[in-house]
């Protein structure tokens, strides 16, 4: 998820250009760049902030330019990764938002054909593209190097010497704001706010023209309509889409994040994770999984689900914990999870596995961070940018990565493996029902705010989702709360039940069912409260419980994945009752770079 942005108009371009890309950086920010068209075109781009850019850029005149803040997702931030791309001569720009999945093949072909490429990124391929389909119409150029795309894209397109910039859309956002003698194309709503309120919305598949006058959309070389729409937000609420806090619109994000990662690693017949190939042929024994926090619980799923799939024993490990006793056995794979790629504790597992010998697999986020770098093969999550500090949607992503992992090695019969892959695709759609059902969560988070110790209980693959859900609500509620294995409360934690904790139980149809129920009954003798995360359908759970969150019915090996997210906005509406700074609690950072 990048940030990109077009001007045309009649002022000079550059400063407008920097103003914008300063208010998108919450859709990345680890490079950006600009370049303005006079007679040729002027690019200037960093692996910067755009506050440095602006420092450091020399002034450029001109009344038309586009810009460009990033998201690496292929080729780490640097200068020559940076956006604008350029074709062979200089003379077409591009910024681009998304991913081109067959970027590979194009490249290879456009090489062929004589184009030299400069990056490592797949957004490069589009500026070659069209100077390969350039015969005096630019915007025809772009009608026919967007047929040759699969994946995503928004992109705005500027040629030397030409007064109008050309802009498309397919699966990512991109809007035009009309303004008085002068027009701006960009991914979002923030960018223009404080220039005009008068926005366009394209739609999949629209080409836009902008010219200083005005702007022309065609579909299928069709002229079309677009509403004009009147923006009522401020640039800050815009920046949340609406969405009170980052976290929110993050967990509304996820759906569109299951598509983004699956859609990225499904697409390839053979995995690319030849590491983990290799160590199976040769005879692979055991798995480890390094991580902390939200991706530890992460990769206590990952244990469940690899073990029940690969068959192979799985040891999942506190990174912080294994730096300081942590033994490692000989053809272990070693998979370490880490949203930022820059928590010190796992990164120092990272070089202490290698230092024995380990060949690491890392899962992260963010390209071109300290881990993708040190590992010897990374995988990465299509969950874009994470601003706020409780991690929702890269968990999402990294569960999809595991789910993904263990499929493409999984021993299990062909009738299986199918019946997954169609719960696997489902996955989208089911999250979505959990989202648009969010009435008896807001009631669930009135009930639970009053209170100031909670047990989270689950069995199975879902007892580290009750880790997860209480770690949310300690992280962003300050409700001091534990997520226990239902089978261990008898062995101490009985002694804290009562009124006052209550206790919230995840009830999978599995062969955990029967158990948890009867935890449940030893609960609620004890008298507490208790809150149970139920399959829709399940009639005798109501009887036991005092509320009841219905999530809906899905493969146990996937239920982490709907119950996760009721109680990311459990945790979430609980916070806001409380009154909680939800996006930047205290005493916590984004990134634990310290150990
Ligand atoms: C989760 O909400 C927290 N932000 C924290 O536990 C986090 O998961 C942990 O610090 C690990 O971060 P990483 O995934 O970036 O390595």
């Amino acid at each position: 998820m990048c940030g990109i942005i077009g001007y045309i108009g009649d002022k000079q371009a550059q400063p407008i250009l920097l103003n914008c890309l300063g208010r998108l950086e919450y859709r990345g920010y680890d490079s950006c760049g600009v370049a303005v068209s006079s007679s040729g075109i002027e690019v200037y781009k960093d692996a910067v902030r755009v506050e440095a850019l602006g420092k450091a850029l020399p002034q450029f005149s001109g009344t038309v330019g586009i810009g460009h803040t990033r998201w690496a997702t292929h080729g780490g931030p640097s200068q020559v990764n940076a956006h604008p791309h350029l074709d062979c001569h200089g003379t077409i720009a591009v910024v681009h938002n998304g991913i081109i999945n067959n970027f590979r093949e194009l490249k290879r072909q456009l090489i062929n054909e004589g184009h030299n490429f400069v990056s490592e990124t797949d957004s490069e391929v589009i500026p070659h593209l069209i100077e390969k389909y350039y015969h005096g119409n630019l915007e025809e150029a772009v009608e026919a190097a967007v047929r040759d795309i699969e994946g995503s894209y928004a992109m705005i397109v500027l040629r030397a010497g030409e007064s109008r910039l050309i802009a498309a859309r397919k699966d990512c956002p991109l809007i035009v704001g009309i303004g008085d003698r002068e027009n701006f194309i960009a991914s979002d709503v923030p960018a223009i706010l404080g220039y005009t309120n008068r926005v366009i919305y394209l739609e999949e598949g629209d080409i836009g023209v902008a010219t200083p006058d005005g702007i022309k959309i065609r579909r299928d070389g069709i002229e079309v309509d677009r509403e004009e729409h009147k923006i009522l937000w401020s640039i800050e609420e815009a920046q949340k889409a609406g969405y009170e806090h980052f976290m929110l619109k993050e967990i509304h994000e996820q759906p569109k994040v299951i598509r983004d990662t699956l859609g990225e690693y499904t697409r390839v017949a053979e995995p690319v994770v030849d590491d983990l190939a290799v160590m199976r042929a040769v005879g692979i024994e055991s798995m480890l999984m390094l991580a902390c926090g939200t991706s530890y619980h992460a990769a206590l799923i990952g244990k469940y689900v690899v073990e029940e799939l690969l068959g192979i024993p799985v040891r999942a490990e506190i990174a912080s914990e294994f730096n300081y006793y942590g033994q490692t056995l000989a053809g272990t794979a070693a998979i370490v999870i880490t949203q930022s790629g820059e928590t010190a504790d796992t990164l120092r597992a990272i070089r202490r596995l290698k230092g024995v010998g380990c060949r690491v697999v890392a899962i992260t986020n963010v390209v071109g961070s300290t881990a993708s770098r040190i590992a010897n093969q990374t995988i990465y999550t299509r969950a874009g940018p994470e601003i706020s500090v409780a991690a929702t949607k890269s968990f999402m992503a990294q569960l999809m990565v595991l789910y993904w992992l263990a499929m493409s090695y999984s021993k299990a019969d062909s009738r299986r493996l199918a019946s997954l892959l169609m719960g696997l695709r489902q996955l989208p759609s089911k999250v979505q029902q959990v989202l648009d059902d969010e009435d008896k969560i807001l009631e669930c988070a009135k009930f639970l705010s009053r209170y100031e110790d909670v047990f989270f209980i689950g069995r199975g693959i879902n007892f580290p989702v009750a880790l997860e859900g209480a770690l949310k609500l300690k992280e962003i509620s300050y409700i001091h709360a534990e997520g226990y294995a239902s089978g261990e409360l008898k062995h101490g934690p009985f002694a804290l039940l009562g009124g006052d904790t209550p206790v919230i139980a995840i009830v999978a149809r599995d062969n955990t069912y029967e158990a948890i129920l009867t935890n449940i009954k030893e609960v609620k003798a004890r008298g507490s409260p208790v809150m149970a995360l139920a399959e829709e359908g399940d009639e005798a759970i109501g009887e036991l419980a005092d509320l009841v969150i219905t999530v809906p019915r899905v493969d146990t090996v996937f239920s982490p994945v709907v119950n996760v997210v009721a109680l990311q906005l459990l945790a979430y509406y609980t916070a806001k009752q409380r009154g909680c700074p939800i996006d930047f609690p205290r005493n916590l950072a984004k990134s634990v770079t310290v150990e």
